[in-house]
C-alpha cells in the first residue's frame, strides 16, 4: 500500500522551527565525511600535504581564529536576511528549499563540478540532462526529441528561448541564400501543408515556415552538400554571423523592399526580463508588443487573434509569442490551449506562424499536479477531490496540458521547485533547434569523443559558460524525493493552492475596521494580490500612498526592521493592464481615466506569494492567516496615522 504524500510532507523541509535539524545535520555530516573518505582514498600513496605540525604554527592558528570569528560575524549578519522559512514570510516567490535540494547542493559543492562540459563534470552533466528529461516529461514533451538544461535562472532561460526562436525563424532566409550559393534546389513544407521550392519563396513565406519544417530544411541542407561548404555558405547569410546591419542590407538587396522589423508578442503580464532580452538581442524594446489581458490577467486570445491579423496585413513577421504560465504578479495561467488555436488559425487563414514560448518560470512545476504516479494525466475532478476545493477548473488543466505543444518552455527549479539559487531551466520541444546557436571553443572541442559525449558538452549550445553542477544535483535529488507528480511536487503545490485560497477568502471577508480590502480575483495558482482602501483616502494617489506605507510597515525596510509579517508590493500599470484592471478600479473607487492619466504610478497592489504548504490546514499554533490579518490591521492603522 503506497503511503500518502501527506505523511511524507513533514520530511520534505527543515521546518519553520528547524524541526528536522537532526536529519539535515546527519546528512551534512554524512556528505562531508564521505567526501573526505574520497580524498583520502584517492591515490593514498600521495601522502599528506598539510601536516599536523603545520597546524601548530602561529599563522595557521591565526587564520583559523579569523575564519571562526568572521564566520560568526557572517552568521550574525545573515539574521537580517529575509526569513523565507517562516509562515510569516508572505512576499516574493521564494520559500523554504527542500532538504533534498539543500543536501544535494551541499554535497556536490564539495566536489565543485562545472557543467559547462562533461570532462569537468562527468557526473553532474548527466544529472542535468536527466533532470531536463524529467521536466520535459512532466510538461508533456517527448524526451527523445526535446532538449533542455539548467540555467542560472529564468531570465537566462527566457533569453535562450528567444535566441533559439530567432535562430529558427531566420534560418530559412539563411538557408535560401546558402542554397543559392551552393546551387541547390531544396523543397520545404509550407504552413498549409503544400511543398514549395525554397529558392522561389518570397521573404514573407520564408519567415513563416513552421519550426518543424524549418528544422527539417536545416537537416536537408546539411545532407545536400559537403559540411564544410554548408558551414561556409550559412555563415555568409546567417544573422548570427553577419549581424543585424549587414543582414538588413542583404535582405534589401536580395528581396527588394524588406519587410517591417520582426516583433515579439508578449502577454501584457510578461516579466520585465523580456524587455532586457529584446534589448540585449538587438531586437529592440519597441518591437515588444503587449497582448491585452482578460479580467483574470490571462492573455486574451481574441485580442491575440486581432493583433495577429493586423500584423499579417502589414506583412510584419512575428519572431515569437510569449505566453505565461504563472504570472509574476498574480500567478495567472494563460489559456495556452486557446493561444495554440490562434496560431493554428493564423497558419491556416493567414499563412503566418511563429515560435510559441511559454514562460512557465513560476508556474511550470504546477504541471506536476496534473500527473499521476504512473505518468498518466489526472482529470480536474480528481485533482479537486485531492485539494478539497473547486480548483483547478477543466480549463486550467487544458491550459497546463498544452505546455507540451509549446515550442519552448522555461521552468525554474529555484521558484516552485523549492531548490536553492541558481537554477532555472529551458526546455525545447524540437531539440534540433540547439544546433542553430552552437559555438565550438577550441579548448573544449569534443573532437574525438563519442556522439553522446558531444551532446553532453553543454557549453556548445548554451549562453552561459561555467555553471554549477551542484545546482543540477540539487534539482536531481529533490526530484528523487518529491517526484514530479501527485506524490511529490503535485501534492506540495496543491497544498500551497489550498493555502492561498484560504488566505484569499479570509482576506476578502476580513474585518479591518474602516479599512476595506479589495482582493484581486482568486489566483490561478498561489499568489494573492490586494489593495487596502479607507474612506479618508478617496484619491488614487492617496490609495497608492496608503498601500505603499502599509508595505513599508510589512517589509524589512520598516524602521525597526522587525515586521510581524512580510509582504511585497507591485504596481499594475497602463497600458498593460488596460481593461483587465477595471473591476478592481471600480471597487477601489477610481475611474480608469484617472488611473490611465498617471501610467507611471499605476495602482499599488500588495502581494503575497503563498508557497508554504502548511497554511491550508493550520497546525495547532500559530495560525498564520489570523495572525496575518491582525498584523495587517495594525500596519493599516500605523500607515494611516503616519499619513496624517
Ligand atoms: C514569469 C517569470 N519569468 C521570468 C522570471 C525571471 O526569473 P529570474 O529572476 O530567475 O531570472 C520571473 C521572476 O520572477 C518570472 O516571474
Amino acid at each position: 500500500m503506497p503511503h500518502s504524500p501527506a505523511s511524507s510532507l513533514p520530511a520534505w523541509f527543515l521546518g519553520p522551527r528547524g524541526e528536522n535539524a537532526e536529519l539535515l545535520e546527519r546528512l551534512v555530516v554524512e556528505a562531508l565525511r564521505d567526501h573526505v573518505f574520497w580524498r583520502r582514498n584517492y591515490h593514498p600513496e600521495d601522502g599528506v600535504v598539510i601536516r599536523e605540525m603545520d597546524k601548530r604554527q602561529e599563522g595557521y592558528e591565526e587564520t583559523v581564529a579569523t575564519l571562526t570569528q568572521e564566520l560568526i560575524g557572517l552568521l550574525a549578519r545573515l539574521k537580517r536576511d529575509a526569513p523565507f522559512f517562516s509562515g510569516r514570510y508572505k512576499g516574493h516567490m521564494i520559500s523554504e528549499q527542500t532538504i533534498a535540494a539543500q543536501i544535494g547542493y551541499f554535497a556536490t559543492m564539495l566536489y565543485n563540478p562545472n557543467n559547462i562540459a562533461a570532462e569537468i563534470s562527468p557526473v553532474t552533466t548527466r544529472l542535468e540532462l536527466e533532470v531536463a528529461g524529467q521536466l520535459a516529461l512532466m510538461i508533456g514533451y517527448d524526451p527523445a526529441r526535446s532538449w533542455g538544461h539548467i540555467t542560472s535562472g529564468g531570465t537566462i532561460a527566457n533569453f535562450e528561448a528567444l535566441w533559439l526562436a530567432r535562430g529558427v525563424r531566420y534560418l530559412p532566409v539563411a538557408a535560401a541564400g546558402a542554397a543559392r550559393e551552393l546551387g541547390l534546389e531544396l523543397s520545404v513544407r509550407l504552413p498549409g501543408g503544400r511543398t514549395a521550392l525554397l529558392g522561389q519563396l518570397p521573404l514573407w513565406e520564408l519567415l513563416n515556415l513552421t519550426n518543424p519544417a524549418t528544422l527539417d530544411l536545416w537537416e536537408l541542407l546539411w545532407r545536400s552538400a559537403p559540411p564544410d561548404d554548408v558551414r561556409r555558405a550559412l555563415a555568409d547569410h546567417s544573422l548570427a554571423d553577419i549581424g543585424y546591419q549587414e543582414y538588413s542590407r542583404r535582405l534589401a538587396l536580395d528581396y527588394g523592399d524588406p519587410l517591417p522589423a520582426g516583433v515579439v508578442l508578449v502577454a501584457a503580464t510578461a516579466h520585465y526580463s523580456w524587455e532586457k532580452i529584446v534589448r540585449a538581442l538587438g531586437i529592440g524594446s519597441n518591437q515588444l508588443v503587449h497582448i491585452p489581458l482578460d479580467t483574470c490577467y490571462r492573455m486574451d486570445p481574441d485580442a491575440l487573434w486581432e493583433r495577429t491579423r493586423e500584423l499579417a496585413r502589414r506583412r510584419q513577421p512575428v519572431l515569437a509569442l510569449v505566453s505565461v504560465c504563472g504570472t509574476t504578479e498574480e500567478s495567472a495561467v494563460d489559456r495556452l490551449d486557446l493561444v495554440l488555436e490562434v496560431r493554428s488559425r493564423a497558419e491556416r487563414e493567414l499563412g503566418m506562424t511563429f515560435h510559441l514560448h511559454s514562460d512557465a518560470c513560476y508556474g511550470g512545476y504546477a504541471a506536476a499536479v496534473t500527473r499521476k504516479a504512473d505518468g498518466g494525466r489526472r482529470t480536474a475532478a480528481e485533482i479537486q477531490a485531492s485539494v478539497g476545493a473547486d480548483w483547478p477548473s477543466p480549463e486550467w488543466v487544458r491550459a497546463v496540458e498544452a505546455l507540451g505543444q509549446a515550442d519552448s518552455v522555461t521552468v525554474d527549479p529555484h521558484k516552485m521547485g523549492y531548490v536553492p539559487y541558481a537554477a532555472g531551466a529551458i526546455l525545447v520541444r524540437d531539440g534540433r533547434a540547439r544546433h542553430l546557436v552552437a559555438t565550438d571553443p577550441p579548448y573544449l572541442a569534443p573532437t574525438e569523443t563519442p556522439s553522446t559525449d558531444i551532446e553532453r558538452f553543454l557549453g556548445r549550445y548554451i549562453l552561459e559558460g561555467s555553471k554549477p553542477g551542484a545546482a543540477a544535483a540539487a534539482v536531481w535529488l529533490s526530484h528523487k524525493v518529491l517526484p514530479l507528480d501527485e506524490r511529490g511536487y503535485g501534492y506540495l503545490i496543491e497544498r500551497t493552492v489550498a493555502g492561498a485560497r484560504r488566505f484569499h477568502a479570509a482576506l476578502a471577508a476580513a474585518d479591518l475596521g474602516l479599512f476595506r480590502p479589495v482582493v484581486l480575483p482568486v489566483p490561478d495558482i498561489n499568489i494573492v494580490c490586494y489593495v487596502i482602501c479607507h474612506p479618508a483616502v478617496p484619491t488614487l494617489e492617496g490609495v497608492n500612498a496608503l498601500n505603499d506605507a502599509i508595505y513599508q510597515r510589512m517589509s524589512l525596510s520598516r524602521p525597526d526592521g522587525a515586521p510581524e509579517y512580510i509582504i511585497t508590493r507591485t504596481r499594475l500599470r497602463s497600458p498593460m493592464y488596460d481593461g483587465a484592471i477595471d473591476p478592481v478600479l471600480a471597487q477601489v473607487g477610481v475611474t480608469p481615466e484617472i488611473w490611465k492619466a498617471a501610467p507611471a504610478d499605476g495602482l499599488v497592489v500588495l502581494r503575497s506569494t503563498i508557497m508554504e504548504p502548511f497554511l491550508a490546514a493550520p497546525p495547532p499554533a500559530p495560525d498564520h492567516v489570523t495572525g496575518f490579518l491582525g498584523a495587517l490591521r495594525r500596519a493599516c492603522e500605523e500607515a494611516l496615522t503616519l499619513r496624517r
